[in-house]
C-alpha cells in the first residue's frame, strides 16, 4: 500500500490557466477533486494565434484565482495539500515562468513541497490517471501543438519513438480551414465540412510515408491543399460547396492516413517488447476527430493492442495531469526546490534527437 497523497495542480504553459486538487490513492488510483480551467481564447482571438506577451500576462493575473477556485471546489484547504506540481516546461516561456514563480511562492509560504513538470508527462501519463493504465503504454500525442509518439515506461521514462518535423496535425487542421473560408478551430470545422464530402476526389500527398520510421510532416499537405483550391476557384471562380466539402474530406483522409500508417508502426516497435497488456492511447484535441479515431482504433485492434482515448477534457490541456503526473513523481522521492527553472524546451526523451521548430503554441517539445 501506498500514502494517498493529495496534490495541487497549476498549468500555465500556453493559453489556458489552469488549477486542479488530485488524489492519489493508495491502490494506485486516482481521483480528481477540483479542475479549474481559466481559457484565454477570447484575448487571443483578432490575433490569429497566441500572443505570448498577453497570454503571461493573464497567467499572472488568473493564476491564484484559479489555485483559490479549484481548492474551494475540492472543499480542502493548502493544510491538506501533500505537494504543489507546476508545469516547469515546455511551452512558451513567460506562462511556463509566471506558474513557476506562483508555485514557488505558494510552497514557500504554505511550507510545502513544490515539484516542476513536464508538460508533455502530463499529457503522456493522463491514461493512468483516467484509466490505471500499466506501464509501458504507447502513447500519440495529437494536438495543436504537440505530435509524437511515445513510450510510457514510468513516471519519469519515456521513449520518443518519432514525432512531426514541421507543423502538429491541429496546426495543419487550423491553417487548412483558414485556407477553405473555414471558422476557426479547423478540425471541428473541417470534420463537420467534410462529412458532406467525397474523400477520395482529391488526391493530397501522404508525407514521409515513404520514409522508414515514425517521424511525420504536415507542411506540404497544407501547401497541396493551397494548389487544388487555387486551381478550383480558378475554374469555377470561387470554392463551391461541394468543392469544399471534398477538400476537406480530402484533406483529412490524408491526416488519418499518415497517423494510421506511422501509429501501425509505433505498435510493432511497442509490441515487439513484449508489454504483459498492450495499451495504445491517444491525447490531444485532434484526437476528438471520429475517423481520426476510428482510423486508429482499428490498427490498434490488428496488432492485439487496447485501444483508449481519455475523456476530451483531460486531453486538452488541464491541471489535473499536472497534479497527477507530479504525484507520481513525488512517489518516487522527487521534489525540487527554489533554484526550479522554468524550460521552453524540455523533451520529455532526452536520448531521442532533438526535435525542431516551433509552433503558434511554443516549442514542440
Ligand atoms: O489539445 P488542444 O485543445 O490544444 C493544444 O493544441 O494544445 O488541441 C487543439 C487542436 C486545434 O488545432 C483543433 O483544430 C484541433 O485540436 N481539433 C481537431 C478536432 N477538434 C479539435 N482536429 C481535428 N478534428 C477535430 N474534431
Ligand atoms: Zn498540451
Amino acid at each position: 500500500m501506498q500514502e494517498t497523497l493529495t496534490i495541487l495542480g497549476l498549468e500555465s504553459s500556453c493559453d489556458d490557466t489552469a488549477a486542479a486538487i488530485v488524489r492519489l490513492g493508495a491502490d494506485g488510483g486516482g481521483e480528481i477533486l477540483a479542475s479549474i480551467i481559466a481559457s484565454q481564447t477570447d484575448l487571443h482571438a483578432d490575433f490569429g494565434g497566441v500572443v505570448p506577451e498577453i497570454a503571461a500576462r493573464a497567467h499572472v493575473e488568473k493564476l491564484d484565482l484559479c489555485a483559490q477556485q479549484a481548492l474551494s471546489a475540492a472543499a480542502v484547504s493548502l493544510r491538506d495539500i501533500d505537494a504543489i506540481a507546476v508545469t516547469a516546461g515546455p511551452g512558451l516561456i513567460g506562462g511556463v515562468m509566471a506558474g513557476v514563480m506562483f508555485a514557488k511562492g505558494l510552497a514557500a509560504g504554505a511550507g510545502l513541497p513544490l515539484i516542476g513538470v513536464n508538460h508533455l508527462a502530463g499529457h503522456a501519463l493522463t491514461p493512468r490517471l483516467t484509466d490505471g493504465a500499466a506501464y509501458p503504454y504507447l502513447m500519440l500525442l495529437v494536438s495543436g501543438g504537440h505530435c509524437q509518439f511515445l513510450i510510457a515506461n514510468g513516471p519519469e521514462n519515456f521513449t520518443r519513438l518519432g514525432g512531426t518535423i514541421d507543423d502538429a496535425p491541429g496546426e495543419a487542421f487550423d491553417k487548412a480551414a483558414r485556407l477553405m473560408g473555414l471558422p476557426q478551430p479547423g478540425g471541428p470545422a473541417i470534420e463537420a465540412c467534410a462529412r458532406n464530402g467525397d474523400a477520395q476526389r482529391f488526391r493530397l500527398p501522404r508525407p514521409l510515408l515513404d520514409r522508414p520510421g515514425c517521424d511525420m510532416s504536415f507542411s506540404g499537405l497544407k501547401t497541396a491543399l493551397l494548389r487544388t483550391r487555387d486551381a478550383l476557384v480558378a475554374e469555377h471562380g470561387g470554392l463551391r460547396q461541394r468543392d469544399r466539402a471534398d477538400l476537406a474530406g480530402s484533406f483529412q483522409a490524408a491526416i488519418a492516413d499518415v497517423l494510421a500508417e506511422k501509429s501501425r508502426r509505433a505498435l510493432a516497435q511497442y509490441i515487439a517488447m513484449n508489454p504483459p497488456n498492450p495499451l495504445f492511447a491517444v491525447a490531444g484535441g485532434v484526437a476528438a476527430n471520429q475517423s481520426l479515431r476510428a482510423a486508429l482504433e482499428t490498427v490498434s485492434a490488428e496488432a492485439g493492442a487496447s485501444f483508449l482515448a481519455p475523456p476530451l477534457a483531460l486531453c486538452t490541456d488541464n491541471a489535473a495531469m499536472i497534479a497527477w503526473a507530479g504525484g507520481e513523481r513525488f512517489r518516487t522521492g522527487a521534489s525540487d526546490n527554489m533554484g526550479l527553472a522554468a524550460r521552453p524546451r524540455w523533451p520529455l526523451d532526452q536520448s531521442a534527437p532533438a526535435m525542431l521548430g516551433s509552433g503558434k503554441k511554443g516549442a514542440k517539445a
